[in-house]
């Protein structure tokens, strides 16, 4: 099963494109989770994730999925050097996974960037951020594909 985490506002962006050439070409059974429906409960930094688990359940469905899966999709606008704020209250809510990493399971992950600027720029840090977050999932960066300067574009 391949988990898309999407988190661009625009229906009709750079991001729900690229997505959905992504899903053209995938033939595995996929799954959507729109970030700015989500709308996660911040991180609070309370410490009780210590033990593995979040204090809080809103995100109990989405993380057994992500654990479930076999592929995990961000697809994602870069919002000033980093993910949009509905995708970081995720991100940060995954510190559990942290605290006990899943040691036993493996995932890839492909990462799909919209940048209204150079990608190669925009992207450094928060491939790096990503990179550390998914390897507490098991998980693996495969693939990088950035759709750059999309502020000069008129499609
Ligand atoms: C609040 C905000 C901050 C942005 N910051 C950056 C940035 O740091 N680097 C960049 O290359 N583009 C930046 N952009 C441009 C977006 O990444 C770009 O417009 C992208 O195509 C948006 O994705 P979408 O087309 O899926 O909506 C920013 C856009 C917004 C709204």
């Amino acid at each position: 099963m391949t988990i898309i985490l999407y988190a661009s506002p625009r229906a009709d962006g750079y991001t729900a494109r690229t997505m959905a050439e992504y899903i053209k070409n995938c033939h595995d059974q996929v799954k959507i989770f729109d970030a700015f429906r989500i709308n996660a409960k911040p991180c609070i930094g309370c410490g009780r994730c210590a033990d593995g688990f979040c204090h809080y359940h809103d995100l109990d469905y989405l993380f057994a999925q992500i654990i479930e899966a076999d592929t995990l999709v961000i697809a994602t606008p870069i919002y000033n050097f980093n993910v949009p704020s509905p995708l970081k209250a995720i991100f940060d809510r995954m510190q559990p996974f942290y605290e006990k990493p899943l040691t036993d399971k493996k995932l890839n992950v492909d990462i799909l960037f919209s940048c209204g600027r150079s990608g190669e720029e925009s992207t450094k840090y928060t491939t790096r951020m990503i990179d550390c977050i998914i390897k507490n999932l098991g998980g693996k960066i495969r693939d990088i594909k950035i759709t750059n300067f999309t502020d000069d574009r008129n499609d």
